[in-house]
């Protein structure tokens, strides 16, 4: 009754700003993301505790985290409590911590643990219900989530490329994607074309990723997600999440691409930037993102596979 899975984080080039259900997780439009090989999460579950627990590197969850993850349970039919334990093996902890692959080792974890034989689509569903952005890491690799789960649409091999990720702040975000997206669905003016553009940018995306355009690609990508910060700033009360860093790292790469080298930016609901380059140029981007002052660190991360069981007791037999 215990089993232990993995799962990668995801970054989107197609972002998710919007849930068309809220109840549900489903989403406005498509996104597309891709998993990054060192952000993983090591989930436990263990069935049987005389009452449900999670802890995240040591520190016990709030209680709004304990019951998403006991969503995603119930969702699977497991009724017996659950002792959950989550680590995120990434270099620094600072502010990556990461719901998408939270989620989708918890999912793979917890149906191991039950003996449930679960396909990856199922998995991806059931992921989702914790946060929309795990369905995506289920699959892992390029992945493509569009409706009630995710599918990879290439394997990380597939384009070869890095995301270095710039540190650029500390501690959980004054107002979470959960929030933040519902905030600009009902106030910003400007959230309704940024849904049509995305559903005109997910296409275009698949397109270059299968012409393997990274230069396309990466264009796109960057332009994705300004259009989604645009988004979030017009909401009421805005929602800025970018730090000074964060805007220096948008010129740096911007810089980058004057001098000759391909890279371009995506940021999340947060300070951080993530900048796609060919392998060759990522330790030049690298020097490029640590040289910006505020940034506390740079991680090199290469595209990875999906969430998959690694540990499971002798005596969890299927059901
Ligand atoms: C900006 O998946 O964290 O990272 O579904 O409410 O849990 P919930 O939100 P979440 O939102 C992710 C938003 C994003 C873009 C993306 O990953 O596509």
């Amino acid at each position: 009754m215990k089993a232990t899975a993995v799962a990668h984080a995801n970054i989107a080039l197609v972002k998710y700003w919007g849930k068309r259900d809220e109840a549900l997780l489903l989403p406005e439009a498509g996104s597309l993301s891709v998993a990054l090989d060192r952000l993983l999460t090591t989930t436990t579950v263990e069935l049987g505790a005389p009452e449900d627990s999670l802890l995240i590197d040591g520190r016990k969850a709030s209680d709004a985290e304990l019951r998403r993850a006991r969503a995603v349970l119930d969702a699977a039919g497991i009724r017996d409590r659950a002792r959950i334990e989550s680590r995120n093996d990434f270099p620094t902890a600072a502010g990556l911590a990461s719901s998408a692959s939270g989620f989708a080792a918890l999912a793979a974890a917890a149906c191991a643990a039950a003996g449930q034989r679960r396909g990856e689509r199922e998995l991806s569903a059931l992921a989702r219900l914790g946060s929309g952005s795990a369905a995506r890491s289920v699959p892992g690799g390029w992945a493509v989530w569009e409706d009630r789960d995710a599918a990879q649409v290439a394997s990380p091999d597939h384009l070869p490329m890095r995301l270095v990720v710039a540190v650029c702040g500390e501690g959980p975000k004054p107002v979470g994607s959960r929030e933040g997206m519902k905030r600009s669905r009902e106030t910003s003016p400007y959230h309704a074309a940024w849904i049509e553009q995305c559903r005109r940018d997910l296409p275009e995306a698949l397109r270059l990723l299968r012409a393997r355009d990274l230069a396309g690609l990466g264009a796109l990508a960057e332009r994705n997600a300004m259009r989604m910060h645009a988004d979030s700033l017009a909401a009421d009360p805005p929602l800025l999440y970018w730090e000074p860093a964060t805007v220096g790292c948008l010129h740096a790469v911007r810089r980058l691409r004057e001098q000759g080298t391909g890279a371009w930016s995506t940021i999340d609901a947060g300070p951080h930037v993530a900048a796609l380059c060919a392998p060759e140029d990522a330790p030049r981007v690298e020097a490029a993102l640590r040289s910006v002052p505020g940034v506390r660190d740079a991680l090199v991360c290469a595209p990875a596979g999906g969430a998959r069981v690694v540990e499971r007791s002798s005596d969890a037999r299927p059901r």
